[in-house]
């Protein structure tokens, strides 16, 4: 039997979301950004390859993300709660609204010491082991303290928590690309979580705490202004995006200074890079490569026009490596975001009513990780050629990375 090559771009879409790839997607997607604008994408949809088109349609509220649930998950046997991620206006906004009342910027920056300490604590074990797996060792507990802390989820139930959100984590990802393991894995773990955080909202109802729990259970209190499935699906996503992305920050972070150490160096004699550099590393290695959209109205993309109905997978991943969008864009420089005029912003984080809620945390645990690292770190060596990668594609990271670390480890 002879088999036949398929056409570089086809075989450029399918190794763009390969297990194989999951380490370097990019030359995949340098490719479909050479091929154009759109390619056809997988389910009948288009991929947006380059810059300006994905910052388009994500800023183009008639593109919407509702019909994400039935696209990924059409086999689905159970209701993932109804998070705002997958809804439009008017309920988005009202749900966003209550969210971003109780999430302000001051209650995230009030966070920073607990981050430092944190980080202190969980750097001097990794220094004094050694030898460590920084996934395990840093990159999970950090943003998984933060958020339950955040949200007023007691220290013993940490690690159910990071078990549930893991395997609705990577229930995400397709339907198809799941095993039959995976699936059950998921439909036990949106389960277990329903009825955590429903007897969870239901003990901070009769004894309120400062926490966000609360402040989101007393909106949704009424019934009116959020629903038990809303606030149910306000806390998964609060839980699952808040914490599962995080991780991959800080992982592709710390591999992105172990490939370079000039400009690890570089962030050890100037630490007030560490702000700027984490804007590097969300545009040179993000956590969450794409998203999708359907078009609720007839909508044109670069002289194609779409139905409406018709989807398209938003490559932010491709975005922020692109050409004529970044200078140098397969470089790390982590001086690139404190240069003025600014560079453009990266995509990482969304954009337009989908913007990530949670950008500012996210920030601040990765930027007190980098200031750490340049003040204690005297040596990070990595001990595998290529770390392993998580099978996730929607969030996209590693599942260890082993490295000997030296410095000061008290
Ligand atoms: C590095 C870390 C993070 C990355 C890369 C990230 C990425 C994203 C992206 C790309 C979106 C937009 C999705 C779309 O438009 O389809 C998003 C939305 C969202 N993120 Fe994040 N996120 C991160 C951290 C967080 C944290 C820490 C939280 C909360 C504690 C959070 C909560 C959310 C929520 C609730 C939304 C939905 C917003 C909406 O639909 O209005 N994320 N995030």
């Amino acid at each position: 039997m002879t088999e036949t090559a398929l056409d570089p771009v086809t075989q450029a879409v399918i190794d763009s979301f390969a297990p194989a790839s999951r380490h370097d997607p990019y030359p995949a997607y340098a490719v479909l950004r050479a091929a154009g604008p759109l390619v056809p994408g997988p389910l009948g949809t288009r991929i947006v390859t380059r810059y300006a088109e994905c910052d388009a349609v994500l800023a183009d509220p008639a593109w919407s993300h509702a019909e994400e649930p039935d696209l990924l998950h059409p086999d689905s046997d159970v209701e993932l709660p109804g998070s705002f991620l997958w809804m439009e206006p008017p309920d988005h906004t009202r749900v966003r609204g209550l969210v971003s009342a109780a999430f302000t910027p001051r209650r995230i920056e009030a966070m920073r010491p607990h981050a430092e300490r944190i980080v202190d604590g969980l750097l001097s074990a990794a220094l004094a082991e050694g030898e460590t797996d920084l996934i395990e060792s840093l990159a999970y507990p950090l943003p998984l303290t933060m958020v339950c802390d955040l949200l007023g989820v007691p220290a013993a139930a940490h690690a159910d928590v990071r078990r549930m959100s893991a395997g609705i984590a990577r229930g995400l990802d397709l339907d198809a690309l799941l095993s039959p393991d995976e699936l059950a894995a998921r439909t036990t773990a949106v389960h277990d979580f329903t009825a955590f955080f429903g007897d969870l909202v239901a003990q901070r109802r009769a004894d309120p705490r400062d926490d966000l729990i609360t402040a989101l259970a007393r909106a949704g209190a009424d019934g009116e202004t959020m629903s038990p499935q809303e606030l149910l699906g306000t806390l998964l996503i609060l839980v699952v995006a808040g914490h599962e992305t995080t991780v991959n920050l800080i992982g592709n972070g710390l591999l992105a200074l172990l490939h370079r150490p000039d400009q690890l160096d570089l962030l050890r004699r100037n630490p007030d890079l560490a702000l700027p550099a984490v804007d590097e590393v969300l545009r040179y290695d993000p956590p969450v490569h794409f998203t999708t959209r359907t078009a609720h109205a007839e909508l044109t993309i670069a002289g194609t026009t779409f139905a409406p109905g018709e989807a398209v997978i938003v490559l932010m991943g491709s975005a922020n490596r692109d050409p004529d969008a970044f200078a140098n864009p397969a470089a790390l420089d982590i001086t690139r975001y404190a240069a003025r005029p600014r560079p453009r912003r990266h995509l990482a984080f969304g954009l337009g009513l989908h913007y990530c809620i949670g950008a500012a945390l996210a920030r601040l645990e990765m930027q007190t990780v980098l200031q750490a690292v340049a003040a204690r770190v005297t040596s990070i060596e990595l001990l595998v050629d290529r770390p392993p990668y998580r099978p996730n594609l929607v969030v996209r990271g590693m599942s260890a990375l082993p490295v000997r670390l030296r410095g000061a480890s008290a």
